[in-house]
């Protein structure tokens, strides 16, 4: 009887499995503070991707990790045509045609500032990252992601995405838009797998709180949600997950978009860090979180779990 009277359901196809992807095709190095993860080489990232496909996994959300001597104040790599990224893209999309590949478009990876948009005396840029971000998002529309993300929180990015795509000839190309994406300290191990931490030298903001959002804040992210949409976003996105699905619910009331939730990093190391201690049953703390998600009202789930839980899904 309980399966008929269930309201909410998660199940693999809601899922998209972010992965880290580094040069050194069949290299393969774990993060610290994520334990299970690893930044993977192309063909790793392939075989992975293939597993995740198999397991009813849709999509795949790619952040690649640059060295040092790749970074710069401009983010010049983040437009080149045969860097990590786009080749990676190419890569996978030529070995899963079927695979949904999404790419993030924010210029921490690049930047040896480490933050997502322009540093300028001192300041975030923030009419000035508009361009840089539109070519970011072209360069990957033209290696053959489906979902280009912009995560970077710059004001009237996604109109500048959206007009780049367009007159590049991407009008198929959609936008995933981290419209509600707070100033968390959940993001730290994803920081360290990317180091893309912001820098801590003399002129460069010590962290993103001057354009990621308060926690305090909900309404906020509702004025967020009328500008991304009217800019032409496709998705929107709530980040990070757990401790926010108050803000999930608002934003699921205040649009008809397809809503999508980020639980982040942070929150996949608590479940990994207490579970490795006998503190904590990783799977169904896992499942339950994600199946909260969903009743929230999210309708995609970025997760470091997916294949995990993808696989007890499927078993049951
Ligand atoms: C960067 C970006 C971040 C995440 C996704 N894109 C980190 C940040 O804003 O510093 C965090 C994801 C996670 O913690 O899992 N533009």
């Amino acid at each position: 009887m309980r399966s008929l009277v269930r309201e909410n359901h998660v199940s693999s196809s809601h899922l998209v499995l972010p992965l880290f992807i580094q040069e050194g095709p069949d290299s393969e190095t774990p993060i610290a503070s994520m334990p299970g993860v690893s930044r993977l080489g192309i063909n790793r990232a392939i075989s992975v991707a293939g597993e995740a496909l198999a397991l009813g996994i849709p999509a795949v959300a790619l952040f690649p990790a640059l060295g040092d001597e790749t970074k710069s104040v401009r983010a010049e790599e983040s437009a080149n045509p045969d860097g990590l990224l786009p080749r990676s893209v190419r890569a996978l999309k030529r070995a899963h045609p079927d695979l949904l590949v999404i790419t993030d478009v924010a210029m921490d990876p690049y930047s040896s500032d480490g933050h997502d948009g322009l540093v300028q005396d001192g300041r975030i840029a923030n009419d000035q990252s508009l361009p840089i971000l539109a070519a970011m998002a072209v360069a990957q529309a033209r290696s053959g992601a489906d979902i280009v993300a912009p995560s970077d929180m710059m004001d009237g990015r996604i109109g500048a995405v959206r007009s780049a795509l367009d007159e590049a000839g991407f009008s198929d190309v959609g936008i995933c838009s981290y419209c509600a994406k707070y100033a968390s300290a959940f993001y730290g191990p994803f920081r360290d797998a990317l180091d893309s931490a912001p820098r801590k030298q003399a002129g460069v903001p010590g962290d993103k709180s001057t354009y990621q959002m308060d926690p305090a804040n909900v309404r906020e992210a509702l004025r967020e949600v009328a500008l991304d949409e009217a800019e032409g976003a496709d998705w929107l996105m709530v980040k990070p997950g757990l401790p926010y699905l108050d803000v999930v619910r608002a934003v699921r009331g205040a649009t008809a978009l397809p809503v999508a939730v980020y639980h982040v990093s942070g929150e996949y190391a608590m479940l990994k860090a207490a579970s490795q201690r006998g503190w904590l049953d990783y799977e169904r703390c896992l499942l339950e979180s994600l199946l909260a998600m969903r009743r929230a009202g999210a309708d995609i789930i970025f997760t470091y779990g997916a294949i995990e839980a993808a696989r007890v899904m499927n078993r049951r």
